[in-house]
């Protein structure tokens, strides 16, 4: 066996090991939705923006779409773990065809509802998905809000 054999069996070995450790902490729907997340990247002149960086240093960021009050379209990045990669995933598809109202009612129950249970030091990540949702639908109110009166004066 040659060298780079050897590394090749060794890096398999490794990648067996660290999925066998994930599948052991996390549910197979966060697995999936970390590794092919939905939704990743930025919207081209979003209606509302949202970016938070959470206690742990990872930041999350939710681009939405809004016509009409209906969310139409949503993206999301961040720099973090692979439950908020996750998290990240299902909050823009959860939001999707939702009024704003209706997202404001989000919680983190909903999001584990979908993802299943997290270790106890990842309940942070979902928290940090919906604050990032809530400052995204916020600025929407505020700037919203401001044209309206803008257009009022
Ligand atoms: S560890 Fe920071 S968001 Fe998950």
């Amino acid at each position: 066996m040659s060298e780079n054999d050897e590394f090749d069996v060794l890096i398999g070995e490794i990648e067996g090991k660290i999925q066998k450790d994930e599948s052991e902490i996390y549910t197979e729907r966060t697995r999936e939705e970390a590794y092919n997340p939905k939704n990743v990247g930025e919207l081209k002149e979003p209606s509302a923006v949202g970016r938070i960086t959470g206690p742990c240093g990872d930041t999350v960021q939710i681009h939405l779409r809004i016509e009409g009050d209906i969310i139409t379209d949503t993206k999301f990045i961040t720099d973090g773990c692979g439950p908020s990669i996750a998290c990240g995933s299902v909050v823009t598809e959860l939001v999707k065809a939702k009024t704003v109202e209706e997202a404001e009612k989000l919680t983190e129950a909903d999001f584990l509802a979908v993802l299943g249970d997290l270790p106890e030091e990842n309940l942070h990540c979902p928290v940090l998905a919906i604050n990032t949702l809530k400052a995204a639908l916020d600025d929407y109110r505020n700037t919203h809000s401001f044209r309206n009166q803008s257009i009022s004066e």
